[in-house]
Order: C-alpha cells, then structure tokens, then sequence
C-alpha cells in the first residue's frame, strides 16, 4: 500500500549522515530529484500543448532542464553555511532539480503560473517574483518553488523543483550575464554591472511593449 509521506520522513535513515558525493546514497538521492524532473516535466509538456490550443502560438516556447551538479550543491550549501548533512541538503536547497520555462511574450508568464497552479500535479510551495521586483543585479524572472509525489520503494514522497519561468529577452540576460561573470571568475567591475542594470531595463521595457502591442491583435 502506499502511503503519503514527506520527503523528510521517506529518508530520515540518511538525515543527519554527512554528505559524500561518491556513495551510493548520494547517486539514489540524484535519481529520485531525475525521477522528480522527468514527472514535472511531462505536466508541463502538457500545458504546452494546452496553452498552444487556447492562444494559437507557442506561450511556451522552450522548456530546459537540469539536475543541479554535485559540485555546485556542496560550493552553495557551504555559501550559505548550512550543515554538509543530507537533512540540511533536502530542506534548503530547492534547487537541485531545475526547470526553465521560455516564453515570447511578458503576459505568458503569468498565464503559465496560473495553469501550472490549476491544471497540473505540480503544488506550490513559494513564489519569487523577479518579475515583478528584480534582483539588484538586474535579473528577471518568475521562480516556482514547487513539489511533485516520487514513489519511492512503497512510499510516496513529495520532491521539491525549482521552475523559472522567463520571456525570451529576459532569458537572453541572464544567460549572457552568467557567461560573462563565470568568465570574470569574479565580480563585474562597477561601471560594467550598471550597463548590465540598465541593459535589463532597456529589455524590460522592450518586454512590455511587445507584450501590449501582442495583446492588441490578440483575439
Ligand atoms: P541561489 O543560491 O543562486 O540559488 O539563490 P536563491 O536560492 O536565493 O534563489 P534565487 O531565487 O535567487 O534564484 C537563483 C537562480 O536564479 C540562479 O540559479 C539563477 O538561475 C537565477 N539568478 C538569480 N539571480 C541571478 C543573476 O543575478 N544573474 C543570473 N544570470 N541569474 C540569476
Ligand atoms: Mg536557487
């Protein structure tokens, strides 16, 4: 039989056991946030073809995905000085299994956010506007923070994904602006991280009007 239980509970065995990236229960850990992303996925396949029927283009124009490196989980856990246990790892890092929305036009996002609230097996857990707020950086997007049922052995558990929802030119910035500060292996100097705030502006602004001249041929 099976029966719903939280994440934290399916593998308290592990909780408190320090982190090695090379064992096994590290690897199964990895396989069940894949299992989660492969789930999350599919649901959004499914809106995309939805949304497609519904406004006659494709709202959702790409979906990326990727499992957070073993590498990067351990360098953010220790940025944020959490415990290197598997406890700390399932409660706060929310990230590990990831999905990016794209879309054309700034009015999809908001659409794509009610849809993936009403019509999927995807619960919420948190919302991060940076739509609506921006990063001091100049980055924009919408972050779901959400969780999927994974069976595991004969238990349910619910994963936690990350789903960032972004238009086309606000994908544009944040991938450029990450090629260019993962080449600087630093900070951007001062002068070059105002040009990158108000490249995000100027794109901003782009964003909203081809979102308003789109809505005005909308039928
Ligand atoms: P992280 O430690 O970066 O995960 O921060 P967080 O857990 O507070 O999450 P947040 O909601 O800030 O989102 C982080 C994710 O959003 C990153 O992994 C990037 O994909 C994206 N992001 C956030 N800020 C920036 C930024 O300034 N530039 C770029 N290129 N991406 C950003
Ligand atoms: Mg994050």
């Amino acid at each position: 039989m099976k029966e719903s239980l939280n994440y934290e509970g399916s593998l308290s065995s592990l909780n408190l056991v320090p982190i090695n990236v090379k064992t096994h229960e590290f690897q199964k850990l990895m396989l069940i946030y894949e299992k989660a992303l492969i789930k999350a996925e599919y649901e959004i396949e499914k809106i995309q073809g939805v949304l497609k029927n519904i406004h006659n283009y494709n709202v959702i124009d790409k979906i990326e995905n990727r499992i957070k490196s073993p590498e990067s989980i351990i360098n953010k856990m220790k940025k944020k000085e959490y415990d290197l246990n598997y406890k700390a790892l399932i409660e706060n890092i929310d990230d590990i299994a990831g999905l990016r929305i794209i879309c054309p036009f700034k009015s999809d996002i908001q659409n794509i956010k009610k849809i993936i609230e009403n019509k999927t097996n995807i619960e919420i857990i948190e919302i991060k506007d940076y739509v609506y707020a921006p990063k001091k950086s100049g980055y924009c997007g919408l972050h779901i923070i959400g969780q999927v049922p994974v069976d595991i052995n004969d238990v349910t558990a619910n994963v936690k994904i990350e789903i960032q929802i972004r238009t086309m030119a606000m994908d544009f910035w944040a991938k450029t602006e990450h090629k260019i500060k993962y080449k600087a292996q630093k900070k951007l100097s001062k002068l070059d991280s105002k040009k990158m705030i108000m490249y995000a502006k100027i794109l901003n602004k782009i964003d909203n009007d081809i979102s308003k001249i789109n809505s005005k041929y909308s039928t």
